[in-house]
């Protein structure tokens, strides 16, 4: 039984697939000392192989770990619209210099007239004067990002007492209020509620720090009512309400083809009135109600649903949507039937924003909120992990949405949560319908990845295709360290190796905030706090893995792979078809090639802390260059890892190979994911 942290229940247990003896189709398992035989790999060139999905690698996404607020999303201050707490203004602290005297609270009285901000930060100034200011203060996700030559736009709704009028000023300052970095007269308030916006700059010569927060003051005395306080950096291609740029750089880099949202179980909800409600997501962020999600804390929705296309736009990467299937977190479950129509319909609405046209209504509304094109859309999930609902609905559930969406729009690939071969989905069995592709999920630890790493060498080629939605070896935190980076690689190396099958993949979950609070689940791909990121040797890796994909899989076949012993924890399930002791493979193949750059991509992982050998033979290459070049990802230690302290610990390294041809021998590296690039020119 292996276990994942998640809202399911502290440590929840999930249900494993059977593990299995290692299949090695590929590969011929040796339990043997190293030294006793050379590995050999043959790379069959006289076979077409088959063709790679274009689309295998993209990006999964979901509010959790403080991915969007407090992380890609760029809004700065926590809690902007005073829901965070109902009782209190969690984040926000009230100012009192020299003597000024004042106090703050929320106040549902005041709700401003046709948005969704019902509860406003009141500021009763009692005592303030020249030199005496009292204020608001919001000292945003662990911190405010200050940095030289910056504009900042601040913005916020305001009204007073009376007509009297209170002026006020914006600042970004130290923690402490001594040192101001950037400040703009906020303007006169007055009796109604009027948003009001200034721009804030800081100098060249400031010092970046994240000790910093946004302060809004007075030096009148007065009541001062506040709502939808919000400030912006520079965001991604300077999108209004838009993304991180270091952030939006480093998934761009990952060339992702597609990008799965928006969960996950943030997709879900904990209870179906706290799903993904994607229509409460659309137009001015003031609009938005925002909701509390499954991960321990409410989101604001600015990441809304068009900011999740947009996003998608920005990286080049097609949307993969999932949709709300009636099913929540916390096991709450829509029966199909007439029950479950209006959520087939909010789908069906939502493919239409996505896709439609100006003439139709959520085309529209498209098109009103900012974006009259159409999005390119042809993978819809019909929710996440189902194979969890204890009353098993999901094959009716399921029907009713296929029959919908491809009634409407056949071109559509839908993709099924259930019927996974053996993972926590084949408790229930989609028998009424056939999907397009079937998602499976699989959080694993570094022994147990990479004795699964073969798993679609003999999976059954019959079914739908597969998506594995969420899937990572789970050590190292808050993001994962290099062992785990070589596991992840040996799974890829059989999506690759399986391309036939395994037509999309991706990582979860992808972003991580640093700090202490920052993290839900412990294994993530990229990890920051409000400064800086920077990505984990996985994410490293897997960069590599999208810069050398091609086109083509190429038939692989490795023999006297040395193993090692492992011994499986005795508190882990016993497993069915698996002894205690388990040989686990040490060495891990791809070969792929692109037809188009003339170059065979030889992907090997060396799970091992020593050196190991492979006798290479490209058989019936009609050329290979003596000259090629590896990329190599390594370390001394199988425990190293990148840290916001040392974010380039272990980062690849490109250098020329030599002595290639079309049979050759080479040394793969203690603990170490090489891609040999062998030109065929
Ligand atoms: O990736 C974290 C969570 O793991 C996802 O939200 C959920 O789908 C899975 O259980």
């Amino acid at each position: 039984m292996n276990s994942i942290i998640s809202p399911r229940g502290a440590a929840a247990p999930i249900p494993r697939r059977r593990l299995r003896a290692p299949r090695l189709l590929a590969l011929t398992a040796l339990v043997a000392p190293l030294a006793m035989a050379q590995t050999a790999v043959r790379i069959d060139l006289s076979k077409p192989g088959v063709p790679v999905s274009p689309t295998l690698y993209g990006l999964m996404t979901e509010e959790i770990n403080y991915s969007y607020d407090g992380g890609l999303y760029a809004e700065l201050v926590r809690n902007r619209a005073f829901k965070d707490d109902d009782k209190t203004p969690a984040h926000w602290s009230v100012v009192q210099d020299a003597g000024g005297s004042a106090a703050i609270a929320l106040d549902q009285r005041y709700p401003v007239a046709a948005t969704a901000l019902t509860t406003s930060l009141r500021l009763d100034a009692a005592r303030a004067s020249q030199g005496h200011r009292v204020g608001i203060a919001n000292a945003g996700y662990w911190g405010i990002p200050v940095k030289p030559n910056t504009r900042y736009r601040a913005s916020f709704y305001a009204k007073t007492a009376g007509a009297g009028g209170v002026p006020l000023t914006v600042s970004i300052e130290g923690g402490d209020g001594k040192t101001v970095y950037a400040q703009a007269e906020g303007g006169r308030i007055d009796g109604e509620w009027k948003r009001y916006s200034v721009t804030l700059t800081t100098g060249a010569k400031v010092k970046p720090t994240a000790d910093a927060r946004l302060v809004i003051a007075t030096e009148s005395p007065g009541t001062v009512w506040f709502n939808q306080v919000s400030l912006f950096p520079p965001t991604y291609q300077d999108r209004p309400n838009g993304n991180r740029v270091d952030l939006m750089q480093k998934l761009v880099d990952m060339k992702p083809a597609f990008l799965r949202f928006p969960g996950g179980n943030y997709l879900e909800g904990e209870t179906v009135a706290t799903r993904f409600k994607w229509k409460e997501t659309l137009g001015p962020i003031e609009q938005r109600p925002g909701h509390r999600g499954t991960w321990g804390y409410r989101s604001s929705d600015g990441m809304g649903l068009l900011e999740f296309l947009e996003w998608c736009e920005d990286m080049k990467a097609e949307p993969l949507l999932a949709v709300f299937a009636g099913y929540a977190l916390h096991g709450e479950t829509i029966l199909g039937g007439p029950a479950l129509q209006p959520f087939v319909q909010e789908a069906l609405d939502e493919i239409e924003y996505v896709t439609g046209d100006v003439s139709t209504k959520w085309g529209a509304q498209r098109a009103k909120d900012g974006h009259p094109a159409p999005f390119k859309l042809r993978y819809v999930e019909i929710g996440n992990e189902d194979g969890f609902d204890k009353q098993k609905t999901y094959d009716g559930r399921y029907a009713q949405f296929h029959d919908a969406i491809k009634a409407k729009y056949p071109q559509l690939k839908l993709i099924s949560t259930v019927n996974g071969k053996d993972w926590v989905g084949s408790q229930q069995k989609l028998t009424s319908r056939v999907p397009d592709l079937v998602d499976e999920h699989y959080y694993y630890n570094v022994m147990e990845m990479l004795n699964d790493a073969a798993r679609y060498d003999s999976y059954e080629r019959s079914g739908p295709k597969v998506f594995i939605g969420e899937w990572a070896a789970r050590e190292g935190e808050p993001t994962t360290n290099l062992y785990s980076a070589l596991a992840d690689a040996a799974f890829m190396a059989g999506m690759e190796r399986n391309a036939d099958v395994v037509e999309m993949a991706c990582y979860a979950p992808l972003l991580v905030n640093a700090n202490p609070g920052g993290m839900q689940w412990k294994s993530d791909l990229i990890g920051y706090d409000v400064q800086s990121s920077y990505g984990s040797p996985s994410y490293h890796m897997q960069k590599m893995f999208r810069n050398y994909l091609g086109n083509v899989s190429l038939p692989v076949h490795a023999e006297k792979v040395s193993t090692q012993s492992w011994q499986r924890p005795a508190s882990k399930e016993t497993p069915l078809e698996l002894p205690p002791v388990t040989q686990v493979p040490t060495m891990f193949f791809s070969a792929t090639k692109s037809d188009q750059r003339g170059e065979i991509y030889l992907k090997v992982v060396n799970s091992i802390g020593s050196a190991q050998t492979v006798k290479v033979d490209l058989a019936g290459a009609a050329r290979v260059a003596a000259e090629g070049k590896a990329i190599v990802l390594g370390s001394a230690q199988k425990e190293d890892t990148n840290t916001l302290a040392e974010p380039t610990k272990v980062v690849p390294v490109t250098s020329k190979a030599s002595g290639l041809g079309k049979r050759f021998s080479y040394s793969f590296a203690p603990y170490s994911v090489t891609v040999l690039v062998l030109s065929t020119k």
